[in-house]
């Protein structure tokens, strides 16, 4: 049989191109091999945003919406969302009870996010709890397989200890979740920082042609390439990288740049003529989906319904084994 995939992402709105080759085009892959479970993480999402719930809900259609579009398929995958399956949250009871503390108070990412996000409180239960949630999502489906980007490795071997310390206590239940890592190409947003929401330096994957062209025209090049007769350095160019991805001409680009051959201006016109073109089929299925306000909904909800037993199955080998039932 094949193996179980399963994915979760916390609904930040539209996607963008960060989003699409770090983590989409992987998930549109697997699904042709692997039994694959995504899943929007709404309630992760409220770990951070407790405090303004008011955008969560369109959040959540705006992503489904996109996901469907880059071609995750509900023929395919098993699509739905956290909220609806209340049994999550029961089981990351369990889990929470068998924790120490000490766990999840060293993990790196809780310590990051500790000290980047400013102006609020976050030192709460929930919060550093975050990783027990995310292990209740992998084992209420018995995931095997998690495809997650390399912040998420804390993550994932926390997961790893808690389903063993489960185990241990309870006898073997649960298979110990594997990481597979993205292959992440760098993707800088216009800013030169890497591309994310929360900077405002996002190219959308729905962002109309001319709203792409502009943004690309903006984007950070070559700092020490001061005028066009400078030679650029094509390492040193957030530019560049995207025509890593978009561009078959590498050679080419890099020597024009080198030898000052080619002007940055024309080199971006150029990068958003392809990243434009990339991104038509998916804005053509996109705006045809955008007609249909209850397409994201019917999606989730029929995700729910297939995924509900599931669980509920699983609760029950717990509450055996943990001899409540
Ligand atoms: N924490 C993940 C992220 O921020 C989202 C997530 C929640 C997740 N639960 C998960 C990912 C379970 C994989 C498996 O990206
Ligand atoms: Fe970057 Fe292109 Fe300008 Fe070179 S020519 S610095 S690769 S934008």
């Amino acid at each position: 049989m094949a193996k179980r995939v399963l994915s979760g992402q916390r609904p930040t709105g539209r996607l963008h191109l960060g989003h699409l080759h770090g983590t989409l085009n992987q998930w549109v892959e697997l699904q042709e091999k692997y039994d694959t479970y995504f899943f929007v993480a709404d309630w992760h999402a409220l770990t951070t945003a407790y405090d303004d719930v008011s955008a969560i809900k369109q959040d959540t259609t705006d992503m489904v919406i996109d996901w469907l579009a880059v071609g995750i398929d509900p023929d395919k995958s098993i699509i739905y969302r956290q909220s609806d399956l209340g049994e999550t949250a029961e089981l990351a009871q369990y889990l929470s009870i068998l924790t120490p503390l000490g766990w999840l108070e060293r993990n790196p990412t809780y310590k990051e996010q500790l000290r980047e996000i400013k102006g609020k409180e976050i030192t709460t239960h929930g919060f550093l709890g975050y990783p027990i949630l995310q292990t209740a999502d992998i084992a209420i489906v018995h995931g095997e397989i998690v495809p997650v980007g390399e912040d998420q490795l804390p993550h994932l071997e926390l997961a790893r200890e808690i389903v063993r310390r489960f185990n241990s206590y309870y006898g073997k239940t649960f298979a110990e979740p594997q990481a597979k890592l993205t292959k992440a190409p760098k993707v800088y947003g216009v800013d030169g920082r890497k591309m994310s929401k929360s900077y405002s330096n996002a190219i959308y994957l729905s962002d109309e042609p001319d709203v792409i062209r502009k943004k690309i025209s903006q984007m950070i090049t070559d700092p020490q390439r001061k005028r066009r007769v400078d030679p650029g350095d094509p390492n040193a160019c957030t530019v560049f990288d995207l025509h890593l991805i978009y561009s078959k001409d590498l050679n080419i680009i890099k020597k024009e740049c080198r030898e000052a051959l080619r002007g940055c201006v024309e080199c971006k016109e150029e990068l958003a003529e392809r990243v434009v073109e990339s991104l038509k089929d998916f804005q053509d299925r996109r705006n045809s989906f955008v007609e249909n306000p209850l397409l994201a909904k019917e999606v989730l909800e029929r995700g729910a319904e297939i995924v509900k037993p599931i669980a509920e199955n699983t609760l029950h080998e717990v509450r055996k084994k943990l001899n409540l039932d």
